[in-house]
């Protein structure tokens, strides 16, 4: 039975792996390490966690005993690591936090890795590991900075990071990169673009416009709404992860996008289209609406819900323009294709958070007021 070290496996993109690996592979042990930090919820992995074969460690990535305890404990295989600070506006107001979580906790799982994992030493001093051991870094389109109006990111596009949290996540992967040279240590690197789906942390655009329009409050699109973003299901992503831990060629970087580009403006006003047309279409839906009271028949008015919603507020410092994968080299190593449709996919999403309204209110039930305020009242 192989065992995995799941890092940051209570958030969005890590909580569905754990879901997606735990239903694909039954015979493995998987130990999910997340330290809960406003971004981790427990209870998305509930069911989960039922499971004899996988455990929750509550702890950070950074602490050498805590990793050290998990080693000792379980003979790990895989260590996934998806623990991060991951929100772009978050990283502008404290980067501090950004390099610590991002870069030492990264270097902290690697160094814990090789120690355990090292088996002997070659002839040429380099130390050598157990068989069958990987560390995938799970990392970011965001290190190759920003694209003008054509072009993509490749593997060798040169790095390029523009915010703090952008250069977190380059400085981690320089830090895998430099113990897969300098050690010889087996890792992969994933770099993804922007994910969505279910259980996504409603401060990033698709899950706070959702929750907006619920709560019948203006949309924030930051500068004239033309940046663009390349979206992918998570599920895909997680499907992309599976792979390169399994059949990657170790020490590669692979590129995961979904060639589908999208400007922020039309994101919001496809969002602002569905949820109108399923509230339409199926009037039991507009009881999460919270502001609107039923009219003397009964009914919930959802005319309301249209683009005059959209608010445009003061840009992003640093504001990157356009992020845009090339997959073409996982999709030839490794086979994989992004499988969801946008619309499809999207359509999926918004009907999954019309249908967990509880998960929304207990991610944000904590500082998120604060946050929003914090984070919107002044632009
Ligand atoms: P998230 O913010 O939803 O989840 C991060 C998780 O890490 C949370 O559960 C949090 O509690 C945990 N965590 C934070 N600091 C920790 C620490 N010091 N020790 C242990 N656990 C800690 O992030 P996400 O969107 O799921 O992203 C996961 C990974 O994927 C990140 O590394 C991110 O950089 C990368 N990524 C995200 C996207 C995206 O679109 N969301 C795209 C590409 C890459
Ligand atoms: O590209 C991958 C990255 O995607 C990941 O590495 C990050 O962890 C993840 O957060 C995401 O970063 P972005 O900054 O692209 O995602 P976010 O959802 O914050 O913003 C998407 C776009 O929408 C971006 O251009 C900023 C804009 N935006 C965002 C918010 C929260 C708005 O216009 N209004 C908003 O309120």
């Amino acid at each position: 039975m192989r065992s995995y070290l799941v890092t940051g496996g209570a958030g969005f993109i890590g909580a569905n792996f754990v879901k997606y690996i735990s239903k694909k592979h039954k015979d493995i042990r998987l130990i999910v390490l997340d330290d809960l930090t406003y971004a981790g919820n427990l209870g998305t992995i509930e069911a989960e966690l039922k499971n004899a074969n996988i455990s929750f460690v509550k702890g950070n990535i950074g602490d050498p005993q805590v990793v050290s305890s998990i080693f000792e404990q379980y003979p790990i295989d895989f260590v996934v690591n998806f623990a991060a600070e991951s929100h772009v506006d978050r990283s502008i107001e404290n980067p501090q936090l950004f390099l610590q979580t991002n870069i030492l906790g990264t270097q902290n799982l690697l160094d814990i890795a090789k120690k355990y994992w090292t088996a002997g030493k070659n002839e040429n001093g380099y130390p050598t590991y157990r068989s069958g051991v990987k560390y995938l870094q799970v990392s970011t389109d965001e290190v190759y900075g920003s694209l003008g109006e054509t072009g993509y990111f490749t593997e060798t596009t040169p790095l390029d990071p523009r915010s703090p949290y952008a250069a977190s996540k380059a400085g981690a992967d320089l830090i895998v990169a430099a113990y897969a040279e300098t050690f010889k240590l087996p890792v992969n690197i994933t770099r993804c673009s922007n994910n969505y789906g279910p259980y996504h942390f409603p401060e990033k655009l698709i899950p706070l416009i959702i929750k907006n329009i619920l709560e019948g409050e203006k949309l924030p699109v930051y500068g004239d709404g033309a940046n663009v973003r390349d979206w992918l299901y998570v599920e895909d992503h997680c499907k992309a992860i599976d792979l390169v831990l399994h059949h990657g060629r170790t020490g590669e970087v692979y590129n995961v996008g979904g060639h589908n580009e999208r400007q922020n403006i039309a994101i919001v006003r496809l969002t602002i289209s569905i949820i109108r047309k399923l509230m339409e279409e199926h009037p039991g839906y507009r009881k999460v609406l919270k502001k609107q009271q039923p009219d003397a028949a009964g009914n919930i008015a959802v005319d309301w819900i249209n683009d005059d919603l959209i608010t445009f507020v003061g840009d992003r410092l640093g504001h990157d323009k356009r992020y845009a994968i090339d997959p073409s080299k996982i999709t030839k190593e490794l086979g994989w294709t992004p499988e969801t449709k946008f619309e499809d996919g999207i359509l999926k999403t918004i009907r999954w958070y019309l249908e967990n309204q509880d998960w929304v209110e207990t991610v944000t039930s904590g500082d998120y007021q604060k946050y929003y305020e914090q984070m919107y009242g002044n632009r």
